[in-house]
């Protein structure tokens, strides 16, 4: 959680309305950028500034721009803002699509440059850092990104010294003397250091970053540090992770936030398994999706004991670049959980008690590749179907962790002989025939009973 708010600003908006036959249709873009940072704000919540680029923009947005998405599971503010045809053609298609993004991957043939270009680049810029200024409370952390926004950093940095300003550069750095060929060089590096943490993806690229500071502006590097030191300023150069990257193996569970559901049991059986097993750590995370679905006790109290296990186990064993627990709470779609499901090498469904337990069955539905394996608590309904599953006492924290160990160690064989057994009991009693066999009793029950008139 980022105190004060997370306010993000890209050039591109991760949803646009357009206008279309059928009427006002929302859309999601495409691109590194948006698919990365809608999955981080899906969790953290705050506010996404970005340029309102859809033709149906303005009426899907409220007066001041800003609409609550994404639309099935609305999770951040999305604040969009109006860029005039000028500033399109000279600050988007023309400084960063013509000049910045061709020169930034070697591709200096490619570069065409109008004087028009960066007075609207400048202009543009102004209007993003207005505009995050307005979203966002004193103690919000701001986090730009990319190419299109450079020197957004040093002009927030002007107006309020004392903020949280973090950038990442998502694409290439080039050495020094391709950069020289820059125009506005010095002013996009001079932006780009009112940052306090600037990001790169490779140790490549920060380093050509720091070489064209020491040329270009005579700023002070610390190689060892990483840190740039230039008007009184440090700015903190980190490769940092781009996007939500999983480590090889997953494990996964599906619940409602509640106590039947034995989270707190399973949670305490993955610190047991990452306590013994460390060769594991780093190579094997674990997302827990808990939806709460009801208000007031005992489901509040429930959930701060899962949300403080879950942070505790991070703390613990997490390092800079690997979660131990992924932890969502908030509700997925049909198509997010089965893509889930189908990334999940093995999936941990053990309530403490359950009537039925459909993820159980939704997990094998999904496995159509016959890969993947399903622990399942011997409580639940479905145990007494899905005989193929490692079947444990989910209170039995040892023997769920080392049924954890079992799952993650199975050889592929063993795993898709169990799936596919699995797969047949699914398969042999779906809903449809669960719905048939009720009608068929119905149809047994004598006429009276059947409400018949
Ligand atoms: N589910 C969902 N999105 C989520 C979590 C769960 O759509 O983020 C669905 C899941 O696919 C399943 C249902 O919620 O169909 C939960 O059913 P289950 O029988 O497992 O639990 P119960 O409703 O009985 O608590
Ligand atoms: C790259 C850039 C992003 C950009 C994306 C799509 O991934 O790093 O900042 O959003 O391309 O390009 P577009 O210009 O359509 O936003």
């Amino acid at each position: 959680k980022f105190r004060g708010g997370l306010i993000v600003a890209s050039n591109r908006e991760p949803y646009a309305h357009r206008m279309t036959d059928q009427g006002l249709q929302l859309e999601f873009s495409v691109g590194g950028v948006v698919s990365a940072l809608d999955t981080v704000l899906r969790v953290t919540g705050g506010t996404w500034v970005a340029w309102g680029s859809g033709s149906g923009d303005r009426e899907g947005a409220d007066a001041g721009g800003r609409l609550w998405v994404p639309p099935e599971n609305p999770a951040y503010t999305l604040r969009r803002i109006w860029l005039s045809a000028a500033a399109v053609e000279n600050y988007y298609h023309g400084f960063c699509n013509l000049v910045l993004w061709p020169l930034f991957h070697d591709e200096t043939d490619r570069i065409v440059y109008a004087p028009p270009f960066w007075a609207e680049y400048e202009k543009t810029n102004r209007v993003f850092a207005e505009a995050i200024l307005e979203e966002c409370r004193a103690d919000s952390t701001i986090w730009i990104h990319d190419y299109h926004l450079c020197l957004v950093p040093r002009m927030l940095r002007g107006v309020s010294p004392d903020r949280t300003i973090a950038h990442f550069w998502h694409i290439p750095w080039p050495e020094r003397e391709l950069f020289a060929c820059a125009p506005h060089g010095e002013e996009i590096l001079a932006g780009l250091l009112g940052n306090d943490l600037l990001g790169f993806q490779i140790p490549l690229y920060a380093g050509n970053f720091m070489a064209c500071a020491a040329a270009c502006l005579g700023a002070g590097i610390d190689y060892d540090a990483m840190t740039v030191a230039w008007e009184g300023r440090i700015t903190r150069i980190r490769r940092l992770r781009e996007k939500y990257r999983l480590p090889r193996r997953v494990g996964l569970a599906v619940d409602r936030l509640d106590y039947t559901k034995g989270i707190v049991q399973r949670l305490r059986a993955l610190e047991l398994f990452f306590r013994d097993n460390p060769d594991f750590r780093g190579k094997f995370s674990f997302i827990q999706v808990a939806v709460m679905t009801r208000n007031g006790e005992p489901y509040l109290r429930h959930r701060r004991e899962v949300e403080n296990r879950i942070a505790r186990i991070n703390a613990e064993f997490g390092t800079a670049d690997w979660r131990p627990i992924i932890y969502f709470k908030n509700k997925l779609d049909q198509q997010d959980l089965v893509a889930c499901y189908r990334m999940a090498d093995v999936a941990v469904i053990t309530p403490l008690r359950d009537g039925m337990n459909l993820v159980a069955k939704e997990y094998v539905a999904s496995r159509g590749d016959g890969d993947g394996v399903l622990i399942l608590g011997r409580q639940a309904g479905a145990a007494a179907e899905l005989t193929e599953s490692i079947l444990v006492d989910p209170t039995d924290i040892e023997a769920c962790a080392a049924a954890i160990h079992e799952a993650l160690t199975l050889s592929s064989g063993e795993k898709k002989k169990r799936m596919t057994q699995l797969r047949e009991q699914v398969q042999g009693n779906t809903v449809y025939s669960w719905v048939g066999d009720i009608l068929d009793e119905l149809s047994l029950l004598p006429v009276t009973k059947q409400g018949g008139k």
